[in-house]
């Protein structure tokens, strides 16, 4: 997001320091930066709403993640439910876990977004422990899904970030009912 974020500052510099050269403005430019300035814009408003996400999460990662969780599923009008042990929500507090908080925090996020395109009804979140590993649970209906559906970015960049931090996701669908778990050691 970062990268993306100086990336069209960038283009947007070089596209005025070109119009100052010239000292003329075409219509299409006008029309080139307002674009580049609209998506600076929400691209910024995304990191604010990023970094406002992180700030919670060194006191209370389930609470916070639990809110994010929330606020979305309200936005997209999809009822959700979230259960998590204290037990859990200790051991992904404590100590410096910048690094584990982040990736889950953002695998979390694509499989909501996952959720919110092809799921409907009730989600139903659950984080547990099992068999001395954190697990993370999603129950909820799949709405009819076309043949390409799902055939995008979002798995293979769970997969890459759950690597980073030992993790595992199974996902199935069994009678329309669709499950994910994920495996976290701890
Ligand atoms: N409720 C649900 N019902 C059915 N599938 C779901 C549900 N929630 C999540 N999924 C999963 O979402 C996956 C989507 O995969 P992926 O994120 O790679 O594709 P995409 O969302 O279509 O594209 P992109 O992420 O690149 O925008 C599906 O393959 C399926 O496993
Ligand atoms: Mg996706």
């Amino acid at each position: 997001m970062h990268d993306h974020l100086g990336g069209l500052i960038t283009d947007l510099k070089i596209l005025i320091d070109k119009v100052f050269k010239k000292k003329s403005l075409q219509v299409n430019q006008i029309t080139k930066i307002k674009n580049l300035v609209q998506n600076v814009n929400s691209s910024f408003k995304e990191k604010i709403i990023h970094i406002m996400d992180f700030t919670g999460f060194s006191e209370d990662f389930l609470g916070n993640l639990h809110a994010i969780i929330l606020r979305r599923y309200v936005n997209a009008e999809r009822r959700v439910t979230f259960d998590y042990c204290e037990e859990v929500n200790k051991i992904l507090t404590s100590g410096n876990l910048f690094y584990i908080q982040n990736n889950l925090y953002l695998v979390i996020q694509e499989i909501v977004t996952n959720d919110l395109k092809y799921g409907t009804g009730l989600s139903a979140w659950k984080i547990s422990r099992h068999k001395g590993d954190i697990r993370i649970s999603l129950n909820s209906r799949t709405k009819a899904l076309k043949k390409q559906d799902g055939a995008g970015f979002g798995k293979w960049s769970v997969r890459n970030k759950l690597l980073k931090i030992n993790g595992k996701i199974n996902q199935r669908t069994i009678n329309g009912e669709f499950r994910t778990i994920l495996t976290l050691p701890c």
